[in-house]
């Protein structure tokens, strides 16, 4: 049958996301907001074979992650839905390292449900795709949509409530991210277990939930008001936090590496002398810096000169995920 091919975005969080409300349906414990990358995208082609007795799921470069188990349960949703039993060959590609904090998870499930819904027939309006593509991960629902992108956490038990939408005001900021990567290693722990430990072994865990609201509410106000130093401030504190929530665990969970730390040490530095500039890290030892256009040179070469920094890498804000012709 027809190939089926969508591309999708990373997605950086600004505020995060870090535990679940529930892992059956994979809610958010907090939502959060984010924005679209262009650099780094991942492209999925879902091709339909009746003559499958079970799914087929290859990447396109021989990366070594096996996925295969969350494509096929992932696949599984869409053919309830499709009301269809025919299985499906798979085939992924990223242009950048996978599973290594640089969010493959989020632009590869935001792929993937593009590219399945379409070959299974589905019709989903974009909120209803954010929906689903947080079933494979919870930060794909973000790269369903391009530019800074907001994840409601939801109240509800069915989590029809829980859906990703994108923020216009972002359209007209110009914004960089720059990111610094200082490993290429797949991570030690994937942030489903992370996630799970640190709900379960953290004293800062509840904190961490509790004070969410307000840092997400801050963060919209900064965006609207284009208030960077403040948006800055904002950004570091989540990041920080979470972290923080993360070290708290038994046993702790440490992304970091010692070029981790020193990158965020030279950004809070040229920040101090006026360059609008902030960091922010996931569960990897990449330290991602939003930045404004202007600071975007003086950022690069900043991070460039530090040692254990592999390479540097420059991106706009990037689209929404789509389909395209192969
Ligand atoms: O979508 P997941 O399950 O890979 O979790 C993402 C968690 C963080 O990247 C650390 C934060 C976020 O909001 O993206």
């Amino acid at each position: 049958m027809r190939p089926h091919t969508a591309v999708a975005h990373s997605n950086i969080a600004l505020i995060k996301y870090w535990g679940k409300r529930s892992d059956a349906l994979n809610l958010p414990a907090v939502g959060s907001l984010s924005l679209t990358l262009e650099a780094f995208s991942t492209t999925t082609t879902v091709t339909l074979d009746t003559s499958l007795r079970e799914d087929a799921f290859a990447w396109a470069h021989g990366e070594s992650d096996d996925a295969s188990t969350r494509v096929q349960h992932f696949l599984n949703l869409v053919r309830r839905d499709a009301r269809s039993s025919v299985h499906a060959v798979v085939s992924t590609a990223n242009n950048f390292p996978t599973a290594a904090g640089l969010a493959s998870s989020a632009s590869g499930f935001a792929a993937l449900a593009r590219a399945a819904t379409s070959a299974y027939g589905l019709q989903l309006d974009d909120r209803a795709l954010s929906m689903l593509a947080r079933r494979g991960s919870g930060s794909a629902a973000r790269s369903v949509f391009g530019g800074f992108v907001l994840q409601h956490r939801g109240e509800r038990d069915d989590g029809d409530d829980c859906f990703a939408e994108p923020l216009d005001a972002a359209t007209t900021w110009p914004l960089r991210m720059i990111i610094a990567i200082t490993s290429r290693a797949p991570k030690a722990i994937d942030s489903r277990s992370a996630m799970r430990l640190c709900c379960e072994q953290s004293p800062y865990y509840s904190a961490w939930v509790g004070s969410h609201p307000a840092d997400l509410a801050a963060a919209r106000t900064m965006i609207e008001a284009r208030d960077f130093p403040g948006l800055a401030q904002i950004v570091e504190h989540n990041a920080f936090k979470m972290h923080a929530c993360m070290l708290a665990a038994n046993p702790p969970l440490l992304y970091w590496s010692g070029a981790t730390i020193d990158a965020v040490r030279a950004i809070q530095e040229l920040r101090a002398t006026g360059v609008a500039a902030c960091c922010t890290i996931d569960a990897g030892p990449q330290v991602k810096v939003l930045c404004e256009d202007a600071a975007a040179e003086r950022v690069q070469r900043s991070l460039a000169e530090i040692p254990g920094v592999l390479s540097v890498i420059d991106s706009g804000p990037g689209p929404g995920c789509h389909l395209i012709d192969p």
